[in-house]
């Protein structure tokens, strides 16, 4: 089977969320079961720079108003890609997302670069049968299929996140070469709008979602107004999680870490614990509980709930450790909480991977309060490095954590904590639960442990992929 899979983000050269990650690990391991998976992405100057070129071919002299276009072929370490190669869109430095005037037509570009690639195959005459687009940036993808002449790959649309519709005014319609006939409900329509995510959603073959929770959630209250549509097609919309790519999460040989562990030796993790402390700041009190956050500082992560829970962990004796950006009002909030507590609550605003990999070898607790959550993969890597996530009961965060109760605890599933209500409080609550449960060593361990001895892998997901590419019948490829 030959896939090609679309998108915005590949760990570790661009990646601002998990869509990164999974990147990263997803295509490798459906490879991994034998087919052909290659990936197509923007040639963003981090990427070029860093993989063996082999070839290109000239695809549009001037494709969305952006210029020459190219395909470049190219090979990350195990994975071939793609690269759209258009120095006006995507020759320059910053979040892949930045520059508003042109990101409309630089990710249709990418949406019809891969068509094109369905359609007429590369130069060696390679031709995927299916393209499978993730989120927003791929979602115009289905539409230059359906829309466009030629032989008609099957599709696939993952969303990783439907907050992000990938919203433009009517008016583009031209500027993104789509026809008009293609702005109805039936097409790239949205609330008068182009909507780049609903015209995936509408017109892809399958389409699938990070969690079974949140495919639920979606077609519920959650679907930000695409409720309707995944009703409507939840005949083809699968829930499939996501996993820990074990190369780069894996605490016994993670080159960021002061100290390697493992399920066998929890002793060892003590020198991280100490060592993230000193280098934030946070005095090296080896019995304060250490909660950690590391996310994107957006309202649907749900991070002023632990604001206001900021007091209250403090006088439990409690540590709290914030690494993330994102919404100036919470990074400022964040940063003054940890001014009224110093020693006790520290506030890194930015992004640092390797201060991501030392928190989660160092927390006791990770925190993921979210209101939406698709699947969440910081509870994942709490897990494996022992910490202990606490997390909102939704999306992808209820599916990958077993709250502690009395009988999770005597049945030894118990794998975190959980809560229900969106509000400070009830976050409040779920903390006392933790700080008691913290002062039983014992019982702290057995969940602990078997967090560290989940088997979160991507062997399985990809199955489920390949299971679900199987489920299409494929017309003549
Ligand atoms: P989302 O994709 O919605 O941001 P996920 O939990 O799926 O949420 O993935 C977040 C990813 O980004 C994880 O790999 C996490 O470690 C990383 N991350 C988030 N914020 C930061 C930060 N400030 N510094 C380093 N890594 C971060
Ligand atoms: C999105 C979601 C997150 C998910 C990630 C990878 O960014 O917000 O929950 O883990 O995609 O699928």
């Amino acid at each position: 089977m030959d896939i090609l899979l679309v998108a915005s983000e590949l760990f570790p050269y661009v990646k601002v969320g998990g869509l990164g990650d999974v990147m990263a690990a997803l295509p490798r391991a459906i490879r991994a079961l034998g087919a052909d998976v290659r990936m197509l992405l923007p040639a963003y100057p981090a990427l070029r720079a860093a993989v063996e070129i082999q070839g290109e071919t000239a695809i549009s002299p001037d494709l969305m108003g952006g210029g020459p276009a190219r395909i470049l072929k190219a090979e990350a370490p195990g994975l071939p890609l793609y690269l759209l190669e258009q120095p006006t869109f995507f020759d320059r430095p910053g979040s892949p997302y930045g520059h508003p005037e042109d990101l409309a037509r630089r990710f249709a570009a990418l949406a019809w670069a891969a068509a094109h690639l369905g359609r007429v195959g590369d130069a060696e005459g390679w031709r995927p049968q299916i393209l499978h687009g993730h989120d927003w940036p791929a979602g115009l993808m289905p539409a230059y299929v359906a829309y466009g002449d030629g032989p008609r790959p099957a599709t696939v649309m993952t969303i990783h996140n439907i907050a992000f519709p990938g919203r433009f005014p009517a008016s583009m319609l031209d500027d993104l070469w789509l026809p008009q006939s293609a702005f109805t409900p039936d097409g790239v329509e949205f609330q008068g709008d182009i909507g780049f995510l609903k015209a995936g959603l509408k017109l892809a073959d399958r389409l699938s979602t990070v969690s079974p929770t949140y495919a639920r959630e979606i077609q519920l209250a959650d679907g930000h107004g695409l409720e309707d549509l995944l009703v409507q097609r939840h005949g083809v919309l699968r829930g499939i999680l996501n996993g820990v790519d074990r190369k780069v999460w894996n605490p016994a040989k993670d080159p960021h870490l002061f100290s390697h562990y493992d399920l066998k030796h929890p002793a060892r993790r003590a020198p991280n614990r100490s060592g993230f402390q000193r280098s934030l700041g946070l005095q090296e009190d080896p019995h304060a509980p250490i909660f950690a956050s590391v996310s994107r500082l957006d309202p649907l992560k749900g991070l002023d709930l632990v604001l206001d829970n900021v007091d209250h962990l403090v006088l439990h004796g409690a540590q709290l450790a914030l690494l993330g950006q994102g919404e100036p009002l919470l990074e400022a909030a964040f940063h003054q909480a940890a001014q009224r507590h110093p020693g006790r609550v520290s506030a890194f605003i930015g992004y640092d991977e390797a201060l991501a990999h030392r928190a989660f070898a160092a927390a006791d607790v990770i925190l993921a309060p979210s209101r939406q959550e698709p699947c969440g993969l910081t509870q994942l890597y709490a897990q494996a490095y022992g910490a202990i996530p606490l997390v909102r009961r939704t999306g992808g965060l209820a599916d990958t954590v077993v709250g502690t109760s009395p009988e999770t605890l005597a049945d030894g599933t118990a794998t975190g904590f959980t809560f229900d209500e969106a509000n400070g409080w009830a976050l409040g609550e779920a903390i006392n639960r933790t700080l008691a449960l913290f002062r039983d060593p014992i019982a702290w361990r057995q969940v602990q442990r078997r967090g560290m001895a989940a088997d979160f892998g991507w062997e399985s997901p990809a199955r489920a992929y390949l299971d679900l590419y199987t489920t299409i019948p494929l017309r003549g490829a």
